[in-house]
């Protein structure tokens, strides 16, 4: 396994951690673009420690799925702290404590970006979290609760590096934005200054020219790409390669679409069956095909198709058709 600190050279571009997005499948073909480290989704700490079905199959980590970080969330630093025990068991790259879900649900319980209601909690449940694991542990979390005049980031940043955090991912908005409203990339920049610890950007990176241009204005020591990821996976090596070379690669072509959507198609329902594993898919496909000739009548019929084979052909015909 490569070690933690050589996971932030040249800087990264990381698979965010989101829920039913993030499993081992999706890690597997977005790595295959180019991901260079990727996150689980967030893992409920009480699911984990009763050792519940579906907390188990997030916490598994295949031989090839690595580099991989675990990421965890509760609002107990007790319980954080053995989850994160039985986390590392899976052998992650490290674990990443979820301080950043605004959904109110788990907000408003105190985890997620409920943490940065009480910075000073906040800092003392990472401190009991890495005083008990033997491996990395990271924090992902927003610029402030909101709307705060001063965002508690940076000084939040010195203090989570006194306590042993190894890097920091700052989503640069405020819980209280949720998803709305623009990310503020200038938050990193502040709190690299104060920090030797890697600080992920996150937020708004939807290009090979935002990932240069926010590592370029912030020192961050890499993006982290969420919903961008989801419908053009192929952000991964348009980023690599524009970072690494300066060289703007060419979109994928009509053929990499489409084989794209058969191969998300045949793995989500190998692995879920039909018809939920088609279901699963379709977030994705709209993505996928976006900007083709008569792609909005083929996304309705995709859309309306429950079926592997059936969804199958309608790509096959699609394809024939672009071809006539
Ligand atoms: C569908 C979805 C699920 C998400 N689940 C998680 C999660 O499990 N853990 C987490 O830290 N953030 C989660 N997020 C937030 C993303 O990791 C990321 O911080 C956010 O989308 C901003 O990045 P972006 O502008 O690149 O999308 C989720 C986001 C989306 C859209």
């Amino acid at each position: 396994m490569k070690p933690f600190d050589e996971l932030f050279v040249g800087h990264p571009a990381i698979l965010a951690p989101m829920e039913d997005v993030t499993d081992a499948l999706y890690r597997k073909l977005c790595r295959n673009l180019g991901a260079d480290l990727c996150v689980t989704e967030f893992i409920n700490v009480e699911g984990l420690l009763r050792g519940c079905k579906k907390a188990k199959q997030k916490l598994t980590l295949a031989a090839d799925d690595q580099p991989t970080a675990i990421q965890i969330y509760g609002s107990d630093p007790g319980r954080l702290a053995e989850a994160a025990v039985v986390a590392e068991q899976a052998q992650p790259a490290f674990v990443d404590i979820n301080c950043g879900c605004w959904v109110p649900k788990i907000a408003r319980r105190g985890a997620g970006a409920g943490w940065l209601r009480d910075p000073v909690a906040m800092v003392e449940m990472a401190k009991l979290v890495v005083g008990t694991v033997s491996m990395p542990v990271t924090v992902k979390t927003r610029i402030g609760w909101g709307p705060e005049d001063q965002m508690p980031i940076v000084d939040l940043a010195r203090r989570m590096e006194d306590v042993g955090v190894r890097a920091l991912t700052i989503h640069c908005r405020t819980a209280k934005m949720g998803h709305s409203g623009a990310a503020d990339w200038s938050w990193v920049a502040r709190a690299v200054e104060v920090v030797d610890m890697p600080v992920i950007l996150n937020g708004d990176v939807k290009s090979a020219h935002d990932a240069k241009r926010a590592i370029d204005e912030t020192g961050a020591a890499g993006v982290m790409i969420g919903r961008r990821a989801i419908e053009h996976p192929w952000i991964f090596r348009e980023v690599r390669r524009f970072l690494d070379d300066g060289v703007l690669i060419d979109p994928p072509s009509v053929t990499e679409r489409l084989n794209l959507c058969r191969e998300h198609l045949v793995a989500s329902v190998a692995h879920r069956g039909e018809p939920r594993g088609v279901f699963c898919t379709r977030r994705h496909l709209g993505g996928y095909i976006r900007g083709l000739r008569r792609a909005s009548h083929l996304r309705q019929e995709l859309f309306q198709c429950d079926t592997l084979a059936g969804c199958l052909d309608l790509l096959d015909r699609f394809e024939g058709m672009l071809a006539a």
